[in-house]
Formats: C-alpha cells, structure tokens, sequence
C-alpha cells in the first residue's frame, strides 16, 4: 500500500525583495518588463521573473538571476526551461509515524518534483504569466500537475501549518446560526477574535486561499467514470467559509439559487466543472471538518498543450471591485468577481501569495475510479511497471515516464497605481513573519531543525567565472561581491528581508499515504 503519492522534492524560490526590480531576471527580454491587463487595459510592471536561461552548474543546486532553487534531483534548468521530471523508479525515505512516536522507512513508486517560493517570493495582487508545456500525453491518465497560488500562512505539504488556515478568504465574524458558527470555529485566524498575537490584528479574519492557475488532466480514460472526453484543465478558486447548504450534486448543474453565479463569466471551451465543488472532509479526529468551495471551470486543452508551450496567466485583483480571470495564450478562460462571494461573505484574496509548480502522481486525479471490478484484479498497487497493477493505474501510464513538465517562464507584472498590489511575504497589510515565527513547528517536519535557512553567499563549485554571476570562481568555489549572493551569486544580495532570512532546506517530502490522517490539506481539498 505504501506506494502512491509523488515524493516532491520541494525547492524554494530565494530573498524576499524591498526594491521591486531585485527579482527581475536579466534574461528577460525588454518587452516583457511591462505587460497591459486583459480586463482593464491599463500598464502593469514586471515585478519578478525567470527565464530559466542559466544551466544548473550542479547538479544538486542553482540560482537564477532573481530567484534560487535549492532543489532536488528531479527539478533542474536544463535548455532554457525549469523542468520538472517524474519517473517511475523506487524511492526509499524515513517518515515520521506519529501513532508509534517513531521514524520508519517508507517505499514509493514515483518521484516527481515541487518547486515553491513559500515565505520567499510572495505578492499580493497582480498578472502571473506563466508559458508551459505540461508534462505526459493529452489521452494518458495519470499525472498531476498543477501551477498554483497558495497564501503564506500555509507553507504547502506541511499540514499543522494549513490546519485551519486553509482555505480561508474571510473576515467577518458570522455566527448568525449554528451551522456557519460550527463551521466559522475552523478559522484559526478568525474575526471573532478580539485577542491577536504575532502580528495578527484583532477582529480581522486572515487565511491562506488558493488560487489554482492551473490543474491538468487528460483525455477520457476508458476506466474513467469522470467520462469528460477531452483532455482539460481546471482553473479554481479554493475558498473557505464555504455555502451552506447550497451545495451541488457532484456531477451535477446547480439549481437555480444555489451555488455562485454572480459575476461568473466562462471563455470558449469553458464549462462548469461539475466534478469538483469543493470539499467537506471529515478528518480524524472528526473535529477536523474542512469545509472549502471549489470555485472551479474546466477548460478544453489540445494535444499541443502537451508538447508545446502555452501562455496561461491569471489576473487577480483584490478589494470591493476585485476579480481573478484566467487567459490562455491571451483568451479568456473563466473569471469571476468580488460580488460572486456576496453570499459567502468570502473575498478575492489580499493575503501575501507565493507560486508553486508541480507534477503530482496520485490515484484521485486521472486514474481510474472507482476501481473497476469487473476486471477481477488488484486495485491496491499503483506501480505502472507491475503487471497486477494494471486495473488500478491508468492504460497505457508506464508510457509515460520519464515524464517533463517544461516551464518557460514565469513573470509577474504589478499596477505601480494600485496601492493593494506589493511584493512581499509579510506585508504590513496582511503580515506573517510572527506568525510563522511563533508557530515554528507548524512549518517543519519532525526531523527539521529549523524552517528558516540562510541564502549561501557563495560557496557552489564553478569552473569559470560565469558560473558565478556577480562574483569570481575562486579556487573552484564561487565568491560573490557585496551586491550578489546565493551559492552562483545570483540573487540580488539585500534582497532578503534583514533580519527575516528565511532560506529554505532541500527536502523530499513525502505525501503520506491516503489512509494517514495527515494527508495534506492543501491537496486533500481537491480530491472530491
Ligand atoms: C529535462 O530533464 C531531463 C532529465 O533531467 C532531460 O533528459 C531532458 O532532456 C530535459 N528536457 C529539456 C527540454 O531540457
Ligand atoms: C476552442 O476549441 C476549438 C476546437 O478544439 C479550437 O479550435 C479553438 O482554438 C478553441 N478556442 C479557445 C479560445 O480555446
Ligand atoms: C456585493 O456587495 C456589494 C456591497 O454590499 C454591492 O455593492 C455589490 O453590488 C454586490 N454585488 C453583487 C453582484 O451582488
């Protein structure tokens, strides 16, 4: 059973900028330094990018001009692109087994990669332009991934640190009747609060939404019971408070009444995405009730989606006039409104977010369900190379690996005229340094030491100066000069908040096994 779930090799993004032009790569063109919103018209600025363009000097770490992956072996720059590898291959690590109060050794059967800039690159409000190829077949179920947003106060796989922060977009304090109030006591961060510490404002509710750029699947898999035909992607507000008793029947349309529909508008080849309206998780202990909205379209996707670069941006404003619209390759997707959570009391988001890009492997997204019986073999092993897998995995996966999730770029462009829109993990509109300060072990595993790593100044192997950036390959190890750091001194040096260095370690993480309670929320959200 130990088998499913991608080990994700969680890389980190690098130095939280103050002057705005620190994070911008240098590789990118001029043209891009300032883009025009789809929706409004008006100038936004390039705020941060990467091209991908300088080759990883080793294998186990690089720097970019603006931002740094520390990264395991399956996430590398390679020909230009950030490319996220998956294979088929056995992968042996400890884990923390909290029944037993010990670590054990666990198998699985993929690796796969995260890249996240938690705590390092966040922004609030703004144009994420993101061109990728996806990884695997357009009619081979069996991949995962995902471009997404997620706010700070959630560090992504770390589940104490998104227990009752995630999904949350809400500040009022609501306890009008006894559903909504039951359900309102699972905001940490709540507006009935009068008492805050670390930072957080009293009676102000707080949250870490997510906002998903992107979720693909593909095309109809015979076994499927998702019969949607076509490959497509999903393109999702998660949000919590979610409706009360207004929700769907999965698979269903609304009836009139129910659901939102306020300000929901659908491009071409856009649909409702009838399978996922969110989720009501009963967790163990059932006291854990996470109850988020799925705001959710399904977008058609070609083949070319799967071999070619695309262009997918979302645009996302916040306050009384806010909304988040998607575009590929500058057509309208999907959007919506602030007034689309009138009912709700739910809001665009304003909290600080940072960019996650991954390739998940996981039997609740393009694999067969339920298993089907008829076949009459198991459906308790995933492992696409083994032969009594077979009625559990999707036809035709093993085809698939080694599978590259190719990412051109990514940039993001801000309105300098929009007070709402700033750069930063802990803005002082919505701060999370103390938070995460004071609740430090939400946001390590229990074989971590710390969450917070010192940039390296310096310090990777070179051979020429070029592998150094701003500094000089000293005796086969770069040595930055005091406007450059990281390991190839390719991060702008200050860019790090002073005395809030937040490095992040190199980890493989493990996505526990579905049947742990500690299946990580964040994800656990999408798999109804
Ligand atoms: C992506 O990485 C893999 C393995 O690291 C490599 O074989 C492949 O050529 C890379 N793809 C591109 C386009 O660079
Ligand atoms: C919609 O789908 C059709 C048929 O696949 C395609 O030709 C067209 O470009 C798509 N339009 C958009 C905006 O996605
Ligand atoms: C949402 O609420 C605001 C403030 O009460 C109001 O101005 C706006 O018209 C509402 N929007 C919709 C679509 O109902």
């Amino acid at each position: 059973m130990h088998q499913l779930w991608a080990v994700i090799a969680v890389a980190a993004a690098h130095g939280l900028s103050l002057a705005r032009a620190a994070w911008v790569d240098t590789d990118t063109p001029r043209a891009a330094h300032s883009t025009f919103s789809l929706h409004t018209g008006q100038e936004y600025r390039l705020v941060m990018s990467d091209e991908f363009e300088k080759e990883a000097t080793t294998k186990n770490d690089y720097t970019n001009a603006a931002l740094h992956y520390y990264h395991k072996d399956k996430v590398t720059t390679t020909n230009g692109y950030l490319n996220i590898t998956t294979t088929n291959e056995d992968i042996e690590f400890d884990y923390w087994d909290e029944r037993a109060k010990r670590f054990k050794t666990m198998t699985k059967v993929y690796k796969s990669g995260m890249v996240q800039g938690w705590n390092k690159f966040c922004f609030t409000g703004g144009i994420v332009e993101v061109s990728a190829a996806l990884p695997g077949e357009a009619y081979i179920g069996g991949l995962w991934p995902a471009i997404w947003l997620l706010g700070n106060l959630a560090r992504a796989t770390y589940t104490s640190s998104s227990d009752y922060t995630w999904p949350w977009s809400y500040d009022r304090c609501d306890r009008s009747d006894a559903e909504h109030a039951a359900h309102q006591i699972q905001q940490e961060i709540s507006a009935c609060d009068a008492l805050k510490h670390f930072d957080m404002k009293p009676f102000t509710g707080r949250g870490a939404p997510e906002i998903d750029v992107l979720e693909a699947m593909p095309g109809r898999d015979p076994y499927s019971e998702f019969v949607v035909g076509k490959p497509y992607i999903s393109t999702s507000f998660q949000v919590s408070p979610g409706t009360e008793r207004k929700r769907p029947v999965l698979g269903k349309f609304p009836q009139p009444g129910m659901w939102y529909e306020d300000g929901i508008e659908y491009g071409k080849n856009t649909s409702q995405n009838l399978y996922f309206y969110g989720s009501k998780l009963i967790h163990d202990p059932p006291s854990r009730t996470y109850w988020a909205d799925a705001i959710s379209a399904n977008h058609a996707l070609s083949p070319t989606h799967f071999n070619k670069q695309h262009i997918y941006r979302l645009e996302w404003q916040g306050g009384a006039e806010g909304y988040l619209r998607w575009y590929i390759d500058g057509a309208f997707v999907y959007g919506m409104t602030q007034g689309t959570f009138n009912r709700t009391g739910a809001k665009v988001p304003d909290e600080p977010m940072y960019l996650l890009f991954n390739t998940a492997v996981s039997s609740m997204w393009g694999f067969p369900a339920p298993c089907p019986k008829h076949l009459h073999c198991s459906c308790d092993c995933w492992d696409a190379r083994d032969s009594r897998c077979q009625c559990a995995i999707p036809k035709n996966m093993g085809e698939l690996f080694p599978a590259h999730f190719l990412i051109d770029y990514v940039r993001v462009y801000q309105n300098p005229s929009h007070k709402s829109q700033h750069v930063g993990c802990d803005p002082e509109s919505a701060p999370t340094a103390k938070w995460i300060a004071g609740h430090a072990s939400y946001y390590m595993d229990p074989s971590d030491t710390t969450y917070e790593y010192p940039v390296p100044h310096g310090g990777a192997r070179c051979r020429h100066g070029r592998d150094c950036g701003g500094g000089a390959c000293v005796r086969r190890s770069c040595r930055c000069n005091e406007h450059w750091t990281g390991p190839n001194c390719r991060a702008p040096a200050g860019s790090d908040d002073q005395a809030r260095i937040r490095g992040v370690k190199d980890v493989i993480k493990a996505l526990l096994p579905p049947e742990h309670p500690r299946v990580p929320k964040a994800l656990a959200g999408r798999y109804c």
